[in-house]
C-alpha cells in the first residue's frame, strides 16, 4: 500500500516499510527503510550545528545542513560533500541543483517506461513524485513501483530538461540509499569469464567502496546485484535487501561512509554512460532498481527475489513455460559441421527425448572460425549442404524444434557487410579500434545500422521456421563512439542499450512464440534487464559441473535458478580437462533449464541410456521445479548441496555433489530446510517427518567413486 499523511509517504509491502518525508521547504529526506512498522515517522537523526557542514541558505539555521540529512535523492552544490545521485552540469556550466517537493500523484498499476525493461504485471501500485528545480529548470520525477504482495518494490527517475541549453549529467543514478545507522555487510558477485559470480561477504566499513563496470555490458567481471546484510544476518535469519540494477550496459554502484558513520549506497548507470547530454526539452529515463527486502534471512530473500521475477519481470511464452530439453552443437562440433553432421546429432538427441536443436555460431558468411562474418546473417549454404529453412524444415519432421544462435551487436572486419559499410563499427575517427576475439561492435546507434541488424533478424524469422534464439554478445565495449552520429559518449553508450533493447522488444513482440536464450560469453550479460527479454541466459561457458555447481549455488541469492542455462557436456570437460560422472553432470544440469551440450553420436550407450532416463525424470518434474524455492543447504571444502521444495512442500529435490574425498572421510551430515515440519517424506526408501530432516538432518549416502552425486526427488507421503 502506498499511503501519504502529514508530508509522509509510507510505502507498505508484505513485511517492509519505506518512508520519505517533505520537510517544511520542501527537501524530500529518507526517513527509514526496514522491517514493517505502522507509524509513520521522520528521519531519525539528530539535527545539530555541525562544523563544516554549511547551511543551505534558504533553511536559514545552523542545525540544518544537507551533508548531515538523509536524503532521498542526492545532488551536488547544496552543501552535501557525499557523492551525489545526480550530478549536473547546468547550460552556464554551474553544478548546483536544488531539487524541491512539486506535487505527487500515486496510481493503482505498475508504471514502466516503454523503452526499458522492469517490473510489470498486475497488483502493483505506483507512486511518482515531481521535484523542481525552478531557477535551472529541471523537473525530476522519483518512480516507486510497489507489489504490496511481496517485499520489494523498485525505483527509477524521469529527469526533464525545461532550460534553453543542454544539461550534461556526470553522474545519473536511479537509486540513492542513506541508511542513517546500523552494522552492514555488502554480498556482491564478482569473476571472471568461465567462473562468474563468485560470493563476496564483506564488512560495509570501507570509507567508500565502488563496485563498477566500465565493459558496456553488466559483466562477467561484476554483478549489477548487491545484498545489503545487516551483520548478523545468516541464510535463515535476520534483516537483508538487494538491489538490482535493471540495466545491462555499464553501471556504477558505490557506497560511501560519511562523517556520522551513515552510509549512501548510490546504483545506476556507469561512468561510461556519462557524461550525457540533455538538450532542451529532452528527458530521460533511467533504469529501474529493483529493491528486495526480507527480515527470514538471505535464503528468503532470494526466493522473494525468484517468485517476483518469475512473476513480474521476466518474459514469459507458451515454449518458456514448457521448458523444453535442448541440444546445443557448441561443445559438440565447435566451427566444424555440415548439415549431415548436425541431422545426425539431432536424431540421435531426439531419440533421448530431446525437444530442441539449437545450431550455435558458424553457419553463416563464411565462417569457419571466430576471425569472419559476424553481421553476414545469411547462410552457408555450401557449408550446410543445404538451405537452412530445409534443415529446419528436416528437424522439424524429426519432431523437434529448431534454434539458431546469432549475435547481433557485432560485425567483423573481414565480412560483407564491414566491406559495404566500414562506418558501421564503432571506432574513433582517429585511433584503430580495439579488437577483442578478433571481432568489433556494430554501431547501431546508427539508423541505419539499426535498420540493417533488425530488418537482417526479421528476414532470419518470417523466413526459416526457428522456435528459439540464443542471443550472444562475445566482447565488452570499447570505441564507444559512433562515426555517423558522433555523439557523446555517455549517449552513444546508453542508446546503445536502448537499441538492444528495442530490437529484443521486436523479437519478443512481434515473434511471441520464439524462447529466448540470453548469452555473453556465457553469463557476462546475465542481469535483471536481459531477464525481462530472455527468459534464460546461459549461466556460463564453463561446463565442468563441479564448477558449475558452484556458480549456480552463488547465483542463486540473486537470481531465479529456472533462468539458469544449465547443460550436460562432454568429458574430459574443455575448460577444466575434468571427468565427471554422468550421473553428476545431469544432476547439476537439473538445477537449470537442462540441455545438452556433446555430441551423442560419441557416447556410450550406458551414458545414452541413462541421458534418457534423466530427461524423462526431468520433463516429469520440471513444472514443480519452475514451482520451487531453492534453498542453499551447504557450501564446503567437500560438499555442494542444495534442495528445492515445491512451494506446497508435497515433493522437493535433494542435490548434492562431493567435491573432494579424503581417506576414512569425514561424514557428511546436512539439515535440510523448507519442508513441511509435519509431512512424512519418503528419502532413500526410509520415511522421516519433515522436522526431523530439518532438526536431526540426514547423512548423505554418497557412492564410492570419484566426484559422486545425490538428485533426489523426495515426496511427501503423509500430510
Ligand atoms: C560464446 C558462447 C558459447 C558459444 C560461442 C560461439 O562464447 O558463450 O556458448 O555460443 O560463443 O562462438
Amino acid at each position: 500500500m502506498i499511503a501519504f499523511n502529514n508530508n509522509i509517504f509510507h510505502l507498505t509491502g508484505k513485511d517492509f516499510s519505506y518512508q520519505m518525508m517533505i520537510d517544511e521547504k520542501g527537501v524530500l529526506l529518507h526517513s527509514y527503510y526496514g522491517k514493517r512498522i505502522e507509524e509513520e515517522v521522520s528521519p531519525i537523526t539528530e539535527q545539530k550545528d555541525r562544523g563544516f557542514s554549511p547551511n543551505a541558505l534558504f533553511f536559514d539555521k545552523r542545525t540544518y545542513s544537507y551533508d548531515s540529512l538523509p536524503l532521498e535523492l542526492s545532488t551536488l552544490g547544496m552543501g552535501d560533500f557525499r557523492k551525489p545521485a545526480i550530478a549536473v552540469e547546468n547550460e552556464d556550466n554551474s553544478i548546483t541543483l536544488n531539487l524541491r517537493y512539486h506535487s505527487h500523484e500515486i496510481f493503482n498499476e505498475a508504471k514502466k517506461s516503454e523503452l526499458l525493461p522492469g517490473l510489470y504485471g498486475g497488483g502493483g501500485e505506483t507512486l511518482v513524485i515531481t521535484l523542481k528545480d525552478d531557477a535551472y529548470c529541471i523537473e525530476v520525477k522519483i518512480y516507486y513501483v510497489l507489489f504490496p504482495s511481496y517485499n520489494a518494490f523498485s525505483r527509477y527517475l524521469e529527469i526533464k530538461n525545461l532550460a534553453e541549453g543542454d544539461k550534461t549529467f556526470h553522474s545519473l543514478s536511479s537509486t540513492s540509499l542513506d541508511l542513517s545507522f546500523g552494522k552492514y555487510d555488502l554480498i556482491s558477485f564478482t569473476g571472471r569469464h568461465c567462473f562468474e559470480r563468485n560470493f563476496n561477504r564483506s564488512k560495509m566499513d570501507a570509507l567508500t567502496l565502488n563496485a563498477s563496470s566500465s565493459r558496456g555490458t553488466s559483466s562477467h567481471q561484476i554483478n549489477p546485484a548487491f545484498i545489503i546484510a545487516e551483520r548478523e544476518t545468516t541464510e535463515d535469519t535476520g534483516i537483508a535487501f538487494s538491489l538490482h540494477l535493471v540495466y545491462s550496459g555499464s553501471f556504477n554502484f558505490n557506497i560511501s561512509k560519511d562523517q556520522y558513520s551513515s552510509y549512501r549506497v548510490i546504483l545506476g548507470m556507469g561512468d561510461e554512460n556519462m557524461p550525457y547530454i540533455l538538450k532542451k526539452g529532452e528527458m530521460i529515463t533511467t533504469p529501474q532498481v529493483i529493491h528486495t527486502f526480507s527480515d527470514k534471512g538471505l535464503n528468503n530473500l532470494s526466493n522473494t527475489i525468484s517468485d517476483l521475477f518469475k512473476e513480474h519481470l521476466i518474459n514469459k511464452n507458451t515454449l518458456s513455460c514448457k521448458a523444453p530439453v535442448l541440444i546445443n552443437n557448441w561443445e559438440a562440433t565447435y566451427f566444424d559441421f555440415d548439415g549431415t553432421k548436425l541431422i545426425n546429432i539431432a536424431r540421435k538427441a531426439k531419440k533421448l527425448g530431446v525437444d530442441l536443436f539449437v545450431l550455435d555460431d558458424g553457419w553463416f558468411g563464411k565462417r569457419n572460425d571466430d576471425k569472419s562474418s559476424l553481421g553476414d546473417w545469411f547462410a552457408n549454404e555450401e557449408k550446410l549442404g543445404m538451405s537452412l529453412s530445409s534443415l529446419s524444415d528436416r528437424i522439424h519432421k524429426m519432431g523437434m524444434k529448431f534454434g539458431l544462435w546469432i549475435e547481433p551487436e557485432m560485425i567483423s572486419r573481414d565480412s560483407k557487410l564491414y566491406r559495404e559499410h566500414p562506418d558501421w563499427l564503432m571506432r574513433t575517427p582517429k585511433q584503430e579500434p580495439v579488437k577483442s576475439r578478433d571481432q568489433y561492435i556494430l554501431d547501431i546507434t546508427n539508423d541505419e545500422a539499426f535498420s540493417y541488424i533488425k530488418n537482417a533478424i526479421c528476414n532470419l524469422l518470417d523466413n526459416v521456421k526457428i522456435d528459439y534464439i540464443k542471443w550472444d554478445m562475445n566482447r565488452s565495449l570499447s570505441d564507444i563512439y559512433s562515426p555517423v552520429n558522433r555523439t557523446k559518449r555517455g549517449n552513444t553508450a546508453h542508446n546503445f542499450v536502448l537499441r538492444l533493447y528495442h530490437l529484443l522488444n521486436i523479437v519478443k513482440t512481434n515473434y511471441s512464440n520464439i524462447l529466448l536464450e540470453g548469452c555473453s560469453g556465457g553469463g557476462g550479460r546475465f542481469d535483471a534487464g536481459m531477464l525481462y527479454y530472455t527468459p534464460q541466459i546461459w549461466l556460463s561457458d564453463n561446463t565442468d559441473a563441479l564448477n558449475r555447481a558452484e556458480i549456480q549455488y552463488n547465483s542463486s541469492y540473486v537470481y531465479p535458478f529456472s533462468a539458469f542455462g544449465a547443460h550436460v557436456s562432454a568429458v574430459p570437460n574443455h575448460q577444466t580437462y575434468r571427468t565427471i560422472p554422468i550421473e553428476t553432470r545431469s544432476a547439476i544440469a537439473f538445477l537449470g533449464t537442462y540441455g545438452l551440450e556433446l555430441d551423442p553420436e560419441k557416447i556410450s550407450d550406458e551414458d545414452g541410456n541413462f541421458l534418457k532416463t534423466e530427461i524423462k525424470r526431468f520433463k516429469s518434474y520440471s513444472n514443480k521445479l519452475k514451482n520451487s524455492h531453492l534453498y542453499r543447504i551447504e557450501k564446503s571444502q567437500y560438499v555442494t548441496c542444495f534442495l528445492t521444495v515445491e512451494k506446497n512442500r508435497k515433493s522437493a529435490l535433494l542435490t548434492a555433489i562431493l567435491k573432494e574425498r579424503e581417506g576414512n572421510p569425514l561424514p557428511i551430515y546436512v539439515k535440510l530446510k523448507g519442508l513441511d515440519p509435519n509431512y512424512t517424506y519418503s528419502v532413500f526408501d526410509k520415511l522421516y517427518k519433515g522436522s526431523t530432516l530439518m532438526n536431526y538432518g540426514l547423512s548423505l549416502p554418497f557412492e564410492n567413486k570419484e566426484y559422486p552425486s545425490i538428485s533426489y526427488i523426495m515426496k511427501a507421503v503423509k500430510s
